[in-house]
């Protein structure tokens, strides 16, 4: 054989070869998706790139791409946002409880603060250790000095396994001023204006309350709300710990109440979601919407011709008028998303280095404008805020008599949590209370037993709401 044959056998091997190598990367190739709830890719070092599991998709997404966009500005690393959409998290939780469970837990994930948390702890294949603990970092962004009160409320008997991102409001009744206007009523205080309001609504053939069961969560969102109003601050972080009697008089006059509202809805709340109810106010379809402050986000980014006034400050030319939930005035309802990073993994130091990133000042003051929430630092200038909401907010956060965890967004074990959402709805549809109240006193059951006589919300010395559960020692 003539060497220049050798030469050409030779060429044709490695081309073979690297056409072949090619190839088989190509298909080992991790396939990354958008929105379906599958094991987030295998990252490596090298190529600097992690997946972040989170509920904020479609019209929800600006405050979190915004956040995402220059973290990687700034470090090189991209962030794979697996977006598994539902408001409050009704996929996306159970999703992620999977991957935990399968032991191949994205690189971080949205979470509450609150016992939320516990529900991931509980499956993960090693329990606390499989989780980082987040204390050191929360030092490091300044979260130790200029916002010890959400740090302290975000610990599970002292210890940080997810670090706040932000404060939401859930107690907040969200009126189409135009629509107030027409029925000739003003801003209810209590929750017997709310009642006469609505009656008055709908006898001039005007939906009163726009909550949406497509999505389930505003209407457990509502029933919280009311539950709020009637059983005050205290009974109610009872029954975050299960403590709360089934027979308090109290779960039946919010269920009596609720119930008196949920004839109000408009006809088609079955096939609604949030973002669904919220158009429908901003065209006039409907007085009102009971939500948490994330419709601001959404109407600031989606509707920005959309004038939001706070209550306390109501001008002509508003067109959503926006108040705490009548007879829940002074308290703070608290929503506190917050982000998780399973330990353990190769790609744990770069989920480490997004939650420094996002819960820090910086990223907290690119996603809370955008978000519809306020920063958790007391020293950032709420300046920052585009809407006039926010910056009440941060007003009514430093003078709230009280704060809460919502019972819909964090305060309850994923389970129960789950039981209650779908229920509520059956309540609505059926009229049932009978079976509410078999689902309220074994979801308060399940709760206390999750707890487990060993879990507490807060700090040593500093319990959440000042509460503390009968087994803190
Ligand atoms: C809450 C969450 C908010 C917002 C809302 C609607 O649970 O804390 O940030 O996403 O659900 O999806």
């Amino acid at each position: 054989m003539k060497t220049s044959q050798l030469l050409a056998i030779v060429v044709l091997v490695v081309v073979v070869g690297v056409v072949a190598y090619i190839l088989g990367t190509m298909q080992q190739a991790p396939q990354v998706t958008q929105t379906a709830p599958t094991p987030p890719a295998q990252t490596t070092a090298q190529v600097k790139k992690i997946s972040f599991y989170t509920w904020w998709a479609g019209l929800e997404r600006f405050a979190i791409d915004a956040v995402i966009g220059n973290f990687t500005k700034k470090t090189g690393i991209q962030v794979e946002k697996t977006a598994v959409p539902g408001g409050a998290g009704v996929n996306a939780k159970f999703a992620i409880l999977a991957l935990m469970q399968a032991g191949n837990p994205p690189a971080a994930f949205q979470v509450h603060c609150g016992p939320e948390i516990l529900s991931y702890i509980y499956v993960a294949p090693k329990g606390e250790a499989s989780f980082v603990e987040l204390s050191s970092v929360a030092k490091e962004i300044d979260m130790t000095t200029q916002a010890p009160d959400v740090l302290s409320a975000c610990s599970l008997n002292g210890k940080v396994y997810a670090l706040p991102v932000n404060i939401h409001r859930a107690n907040l009744i969200f009126i189409n001023k135009q629509v107030l206007d027409k029925i000739g009523g003003s801003v209810p205080k209590s929750l017997d204006d709310l009642v006469a309001l609505c009656n008055k609504a709908t006898s001039m053939g005007i939906p009163c309350l726009l909550q949406a069961g497509a999505d389930q969560f505003t209407i457990l969102h509502l029933w919280e709300q009311v539950f709020l109003a009637v059983a005050g601050p205290q009974k109610f972080i009872i029954f975050t710990y299960g403590t709360l009697p089934p027979d308090d008089p109290s779960l039946r006059q919010a269920t009596e109440v609720f119930l008196t509202l949920s004839k109000t809805f408009p006809a088609n709340w079955p096939s609604l979601d949030w973002t669904g109810a919220v158009a429908d106010l901003v065209a006039g379809k409907g007085l009102a919407h009971v939500d948490g402050d994330w419709v601001v986000g959404l109407i600031y980014n989606v509707y920005p011709q959309v004038k939001m006034c706070p209550y306390t400050a109501v001008t002509p030319d508003c067109n959503i008028i926006v108040a705490p939930f009548p007879g829940t005035q002074g308290i703070y309802n608290l929503v506190i998303d917050a982000v998780a990073v399973p330990a353990g993994s190769p790609t744990t130091q770069m989920g480490i280095e997004f939650v420094k990133y996002f819960a820090g000042p910086e990223g907290q003051s690119i996603f809370n404008p955008l978000k519809g929430s306020i920063a958790v630092y007391k020293n950032i200038d709420p300046a920052i805020y585009p809407t006039p909401i926010q910056r009440w907010e941060v007003e009514e956060y430093r003078n709230a008599k009280a704060y809460v965890f919502s019972l819909t967004h964090g305060a309850l074990f994923s389970d129960v949590w789950q039981s209650l959402l779908q229920q509520s709805i059956v309540l609505v549809q059926t009229g049932r209370t009978d079976l509410w109240y078999n689902t309220l006193a074994s979801a308060l059951n399940t709760e206390r037993s999750l707890w487990k006589d060993t879990w507490y919300m807060g700090a040593p010395g500093k319990p959440f709401g000042g509460y503390q559960p009968p087994w803190v020692k």
